[in-house]
């Protein structure tokens, strides 16, 4: 059941109508009974996607400028919107001035990335008063959610266009809508379950690409809106997965990243027995060098999985596998199903299967009544592990969530003081882990100059670990061996071994 609203707002916006309300009353609010009624429908996968014939030309000698606010997701969804623009005649431009359209790609994860964006938009004000022809649309997760449509549609006239994660496909058609009736466009669909296949692509790069293998979420951790701004889990046909890593091989592509919100789900929407345990054996065959995937769920991890990883070769040793917490009532109020005792088992199974694997993970200080001990299992647990690195959050309530209905006693400055001495750990076993590594020769993937140091290049291991080091300009996009010199907390320094060549496997 998909909802669309289409919202039409005078330009100049002060208008007798009161669209905003118009809004409220068709717009589908995310709603966790709606979401947890899905599962049932069909997924059909569309290959017909098309330029329609009216709209092809419409960016000829234009210009266009994203800007991404999120996950790799959204950047993913950049690159798919770039294909669109680029079909319609629009070339990319970094400069706002000279852009004919700007695209916010939004993301909604936590308060302090919705501020970042309504901040952009009350700087391109200026901009759209200079420049009136210029389309300004809000798009991402962000566009998703009741509550920043309303306050766009009320206080934001100069935003022209607002489309939701599931209308990306929709986009040449919405943009002319945007351009020749002056009036702000609103589609937002609620809850999506198709898969459109062949959008057309500008990626960032030549050297590491990113395929998308399942979109959505199911897991309802209480504190996320991702469930709600993705829409239900829906797995990539395997074939279509397998012909696009192909694909980039044939290109020249050193390494790619499968993509998902949580691909240990990959498959269970499928009638018959795939996983990604199964997916990642097939794609372990095809000749690039290096495959990684994000995000794991702990939950769905299987021992197939496991078993597949150990077989190494172009499957890289680092496994991000965010944890939230360590305590397991807190884990067991943020809906993540399972207990800190098994989040260890399976990394100690990992650990078992492939002994010099690189782990990392997420954590959330100050989720609702967080106490001091429970927040104490966090830094315990995390030296257990004995993480790389990780992502480290203030807890932030989500309009919608579960969680952001859960009365909480911890105050800020409390919840800002954990975070200071969580990653005063995390930094500490950075700098120990990657102590590890002088001395040692390393397989880097070269991604370009550093952008501290021009004559600096800079690349990953296969663990993800940052390597500086100098060389010739030629080597970007090939993998070398590097010795490594000096640690650093987030950083390795190193010299060229002689012998640099390496060949993939
Ligand atoms: N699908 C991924 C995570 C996507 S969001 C997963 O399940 O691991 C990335 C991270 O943001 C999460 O892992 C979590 O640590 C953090 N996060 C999500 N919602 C949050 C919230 N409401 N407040 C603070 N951090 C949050
Ligand atoms: Fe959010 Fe949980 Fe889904 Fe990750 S698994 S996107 S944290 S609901
Ligand atoms: Fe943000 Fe949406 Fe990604 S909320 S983290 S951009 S899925």
């Amino acid at each position: 059941m998909t909802n669309k609203v289409s919202a039409n707002n005078s330009s100049d916006l002060k208008s007798e109508k009161d669209y905003a309300k118009y809004f409220e009353t068709t717009y589908q609010p995310p709603s966790l009974r709606d979401a947890r009624r899905r599962g049932k429908e069909e997924v059909n996968v569309h290959y017909d996607f098309e330029i329609p014939e009216d709209v092809k030309n419409i960016g000829a000698d234009r210009k266009y400028l994203i800007r991404t606010y999120g996950c790799q997701m959204n950047e993913h969804d950049t690159e798919v919107m770039a294909g669109i623009l680029e079909n319609l005649g629009y070339e990319a431009t970094t400069v706002d001035e000279e852009a004919d359209v700007i695209l916010l790609n939004t993301c909604a994860i936590r308060e302090n990335a919705e501020n970042k964006v309504f901040g952009e938009i009350g700087h391109l004000k200026a901009l759209k008063r200079e420049k009136p022809e210029l389309i300004l649309g809000v798009c991402g997760c962000m566009s998703q959610e009741e509550s920043v449509v309303n306050r766009i549609l009320q206080k934001h006239p100069q935003v022209d266009l607002i489309f939701g994660t599931h209308n990306i496909h929709r986009l040449p058609t919405l943009l002319k809508e945007a351009l020749f009736s002056k009036e702000m466009v609103v589609e937002v669909w609620s809850k999506e379950g198709d898969i459109i296949e062949n959008l057309p692509r500008v990626r960032k790069g030549n050297i590491s690409g990113w395929v998308n293998i399942m979109y959505g979420c199911d897991k309802f951790c209480t504190y996320c809106i991702v469930p709600y701004t993705r829409g239900k889990e829906r797995s990539r046909l395997p074939e279509d997965i397998i012909e696009e890593v192909r694909q980039l091989a044939r290109h020249g592509y050193q390494e790619v990243t499968l993509l998902g919100q949580n691909v240990n789900a990959y498959g269970k929407d499928f009638d018959f027995e795939y996983g990604l345990g199964h997916l990642m054996d097939e794609i372990r065959k095809i000749g690039i060098p290096r495959i990684r995937f994000t995000t794991s769920h702990p939950r769905d991890f299987d021992d197939h999985l496991i078993e597949v990883l150990a077989k190494g070769g172009n499957l890289v040793e680092h496994i991000h596998l965010p944890v939230q917490h360590g305590n397991s009532d807190i884990l067991k109020l943020m809906g993540r199903a399972y207990t800190r005792e098994q989040y260890l088992e399976l990394v100690r199974k990992i650990k078992a299967a492939i002994p010099n694997v690189v782990l990392t993970t997420d954590i959330i200080v100050g989720f609702p009544n967080e106490t001091e001990e429970q927040f104490e299992e966090t830094l315990s647990l995390y030296r257990e592990v004995g993480y790389d690195s990780a992502y480290t959050f203030i807890y932030s309530p989500r309009e919608g969530t579960p969680a952001a209905r859960m009365k909480d006693d911890v105050p800020m400055s409390v919840k800002k003081e954990r975070l200071q001495r969580l990653n005063a750990v995390v930094n500490e076993t950075a700098l120990e882990k990657n102590r590890n590594y002088v001395g040692e020769v390393v397989e880097v993937l070269v991604q370009g100059e550093s952008k501290k140091n021009k004559d600096v290049l800079t690349g990953y291991t296969r663990g993800n670990k940052v390597v500086h080091f100098q060389g010739p300009k030629s080597l970007i996009g090939q993998l070398v061996n590097v010795r490594i010199t000096t640690a650093k907390t987030w950083t390795l320094d190193g010299e060229l071994e002689e012998m640099y060549e390496v060949k993939s496997s």
